[in-house]
Parts: structure tokens; sequence; C-alpha cells
């Protein structure tokens, strides 16, 4: 065997053995660096003949491509058991049933606003929205609330950096600038509930700073009181679930309506026990009345003609009376634990048919 034949089986080896892409190195270094034994043989050509360099010349560098080609499969079939291995550990099997244990819930907010949606959906009004950042004529000028109005204050506002008047950009007290954004736009017959985010600067066990509402506004030629009140109480009854629920209108005020009413569902409180129904106390949950013909005419609408009743509702309130959650910051803790336990099926969608 010839010096050249030894060299190129023991390196051959040496690829062979190496047992990762390190060790690969390694071999890589010691076969066909500056100080390997190719090099070396490569530095002895000059002292030889033309023919015998020739030929020695073309053999060291047929081993050395040889030798490269070599190391360079070694590192591919490295890589692809390397992506095999992962691939293996990194498997999902698609087909496993779900997991009831890390099933993710419903948020009670969702779920109400759901319910909430559902019945006066079949009802036949449709969902309205509008942006969280209002302007200052939408969210107040427009529903009738003048600018030096305590309704203002009351309401706490967070009021955006920039200009001030009827461009002053608020986050929205309240869901009713989604009344005015709908009459502005379209002409009556106008449907519409409005589900939505709300803020006010105000914080305790009662109240958060961003809360939510469902507004709902009807307008047409002939509406009046007995819809808004039919409506209302059919309302109460249903997300209630209890048919006889008794539900009384009680003058109010608001700006933008006239008569406005708060309305309350019939409750006890008695021996320290809250429960809502048949009892000799009241609970007020809303707040409502015909729409303000003042507020008609700042949306174009012909308030000769037309008339309208409106209503707005705090989710948050509604969720704690119906499902027992006691304090309000509860729902912004994102605690798992309760979300576990207050939290409902996202299988179970609310329907009048299939119930809420
Ligand atoms: N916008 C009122 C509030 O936030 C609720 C309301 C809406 C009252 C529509 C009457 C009519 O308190």
């Amino acid at each position: 065997m010839t010096e050249l034949e030894a060299l190129r089986s023991e390196l051959m080896a040496a690829v062979g053995k190496a047992a990762d892409l390190d060790a690969l190195e390694r071999v890589r270094v010691s076969a066909l660096g500056k100080k390997s034994r190719i090099t070396e043989m490569m530095k002895g050509l000059g002292a030889m003949d033309a023919d015998a360099r020739r030929t020695a010349g073309q053999a060291l560098n047929a081993l050395k491509t040889e030798v490269a080609d070599a190391i360079e499969t070694r590192k591919r079939s490295f890589s692809d058991a390397e992506l095999d291995r992962r691939l293996m550990q990194e498997r999902v099997d698609v087909t496993l049933p779900a997991r009831p244990e890390r099933q993710g819930r419903v948020h009670p907010i969702s779920q109400t606003m759901d319910e909430i949606v559902a019945i006066l959906g079949e009802m036949g009004l449709a969902v309205a929205e509008g942006p969280d950042i209002e302007d200052d004529w939408h969210n107040f000028t427009a529903l009738n609330i003048p600018p030096d109005h305590p309704a203002r204050q009351e309401h706490d506002t967070f009021y955006l950096p920039g200009a001030g008047g009827d461009e002053r950009l608020v986050l929205r007290t309240h869901t009713s600038p989604v009344q005015i954004r709908t009459m502005v736009a379209t002409k009556p017959p106008i449907r519409i509930i409005v589900p939505g985010r709300t803020y006010r600067c105000d914080y305790d066990a009662t109240h958060s700073p961003m809360f939510h509402q469902v507004e709902g506004l009807v307008v047409d030629e002939t509406t009046h009181m007995g819809h808004l009140k039919g409506c209302l109480i059919d309302f109460c009854r249903a997300f209630f679930d209890m048919d006889d629920l008794p539900v009384r209108f009680r003058p109010s005020y608001f700006p933008f309506t006239e008569p406005s009413a708060e309305v309350d569902i019939g409750c006890t409180r008695k021996g320290g026990e809250f429960r809502i129904g048949h009892g000799d106390d009241w609970l007020e949950i809303l707040g409502c009345g015909m729409v303000n013909p003042k507020v008609l005419e700042n949306c174009g609408i012909d308030s000769a003609r037309y008339q309208g009743f409106a209503f707005g509702l705090g989710v948050e309130r509604m969720a704690m009376l119906k499902y027992g959650i006691p304090d309000l910051r509860t729902f912004f803790e994102s605690d798992l634990r309760w979300l576990r336990h207050y939290g409902f099926s996202a299988l179970k969608v609310p329907t009048m048919v299939g119930g809420l």
C-alpha cells in the first residue's frame, strides 16, 4: 500500500468515526488544514521532476476533494438526524381529544353581553358599534349635555390632550354617542343595540375605570312609551329567566331623554340574603326614556314626525346580579381560578331558542 493510500484510509476512517459536529470539525482541521499531512506532501512536490510532480499532484488533489466531500456528507447526515430528532420530540397529535383541564372559558362579561344581544336581537334590534375614543360633540353636546352641565362632571371623564370645544377627544363615558352616530348616518326606522366599552375615572368595589354598557335605540313614526315599557319588561324577565319578575319604572332625569325613567326590578334582602324576584325591595338596573326631540334635531331627524326610545344598562352590574359575583374588580384581574369558576363553556352560545 502506498503512503497515499494509507493516509486515505486513515482519514476516511476518522471522518466515519467523528461522533458529532465538533469532532468532525477537528478532523477537518487536522486532515485539510495548514499543518495537515496532505499540505506537507503538497510542499514536497517542488522537489520532484515534472512527470512525477504531475501524477503526485493530481493524486493529492483527488484525495483532498474526496476527504472534503466525505466531511460534507457526514455533516449533512448530522443535521438531518438532528432535524428528525426535533420533529419526533415536538410532534403534535392533532387527533387527540381536547384536554378539559386546559380548555378556555368564556368570560362572564362576554357571556352576559351575548345573552343581552340574543334577547334584544330576537326583538329585531341589530348590533351597532362606535369608537371608544369619541369627540366632545358626540359624547356630550349632541346628546343635549351643554358645556357647563353638571352631567359632564358626574361622568368623571377621561379627556385626551389636545383641542377643546366640540372636537376635544374623550374616552366615551357611555355608549350613547353611538345613538348620535347612527341617527346622523341613517334614516329612521332605526332599531339598534350597542354593546361596548365605556370609561369613567372611578375605581372601587362597584366601579371600574373601564366597564361595559349596552345601549338600545328605537326610532320610528309611532314609537311611544308603551313600546319602551314592553321592550324592557320583556327583556328583564328573559334575562333573569323569571316570567313574573316585578319591573317598575321610576321617573328620573337624563338630558338626552324626555321623559326619563329608571327601571327597578323586585328583590328581597330578608335575613341578609339577597334574591331577585318577588319581595319587599327594589333594585335599580337601567336608565331609559323617550329620545329628547332636541337630540333628534341635532342629528337632522324631524322631531315632529319621528320619536324614539332609548335605554342604557351596565353589563358588569347585570352579570354580578345574575351570576352572584360580589366584587366588580375581579372581572379584570385575569385570575385563572376565578375564570374557571365563573366562566362559561365556549360551546354553549346563548340563544333564545337554545336557552341563555
Ligand atoms: N347613557 C346613560 C348612562 O350612561 C344611560 C341611558 C341611555 C339613559 C339611554 C337613558 C337612555 O348613564
